[in-house]
């Protein structure tokens, strides 16, 4: 079974409270959380305050904020007090192996769940050395950036790819894919290994309630 994981950065900012209220009407255990600086990705997106209120209000979710952020270490100990439960990381926004393993064991060390994302044109090959200490690959399917963009077909061929080489290695990271998932891709995307589904549009775009009951039915 493959879990939702709807990307709050499509949801209706007026209305906040209302959209998220029919996430949980639904019992969505995931929510997704799109941090941007405007460095690392040429956007901005919403930050802390956001995520506070939600985790302060809605203690069920578990936070799965997704950093397209550069330095991401220095905002490892301000997530957790927000209230992240995952805190992802761009492999691409830190430049050697040996930051990312202390990045992965800073993480750690808050209670958190470490994640790694990689872009479209990063190899999933680049990121082996890492999943033995790593709790979740975030496998992009469109540029990060924006919501709202076309699937990148061969982001399936790095799923399956990460999901022989957990089965074969014994791991138990989840494999989470972002980015262009809808209706008509899910089932695909599912079958071919992937734990959590990160959807913004096909989620939050005219009604969340029949949106999430029609992508559940498919993946569940
Ligand atoms: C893009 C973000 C995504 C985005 C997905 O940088 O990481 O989480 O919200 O939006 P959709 O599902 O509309 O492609
Ligand atoms: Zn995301």
């Amino acid at each position: 079974m493959s879990k939702l994981s709807p990307s709050l950065l499509a949801a209706n900012f007026y209305n906040l409270k209302e959209d998220i209220e029919v996430l949980q009407n639904n019992n969505i255990e995931y929510l997704h959380l799109d941090i941007m600086d405007g460095v690392f990705v040429n956007n901005i997106s919403f930050g802390f305050p956001v995520i506070n209120e939600i985790k302060k209000h809605n203690v069920h979710f578990i936070m799965d904020a997704h950093f397209m952020i550069i330095e991401p270490e220095k905002y490892i100990d301000r997530a957790k007090e927000v209230g992240c439960d995952i805190f992802t990381f761009h492999y691409e926004a830190v430049n050697n192996n040996k930051n990312i393993m202390s990045i992965i064991d800073k993480i750690h060390s808050t209670g958190m769940k470490a994640g790694i994302s990689i872009k479209p044109n990063t190899k999933v090959d680049e990121i082996y050395s890492f999943l033995d200490r790593i709790d979740l690959v975030l496998v992009m399917s469109v540029e990060p950036g924006f919501g709202g963009q076309k699937f990148i077909e061969d982001s399936l061929l790095k799923v399956k790819k990460l999901k022989e080489y957990k089965d074969i290695n014994n791991l138990s990271f989840i494999i989470e894919i972002d980015g262009g998932i809808n209706a008509e891709n899910i089932k695909k995307i599912k079958d071919a290994g992937c734990d959590l589904i990160v959807a913004g549009s096909a989620v939050f775009k005219n009604d969340i309630d029949k949106n999430i009951k029609e992508l559940n039915k498919i993946i569940q």
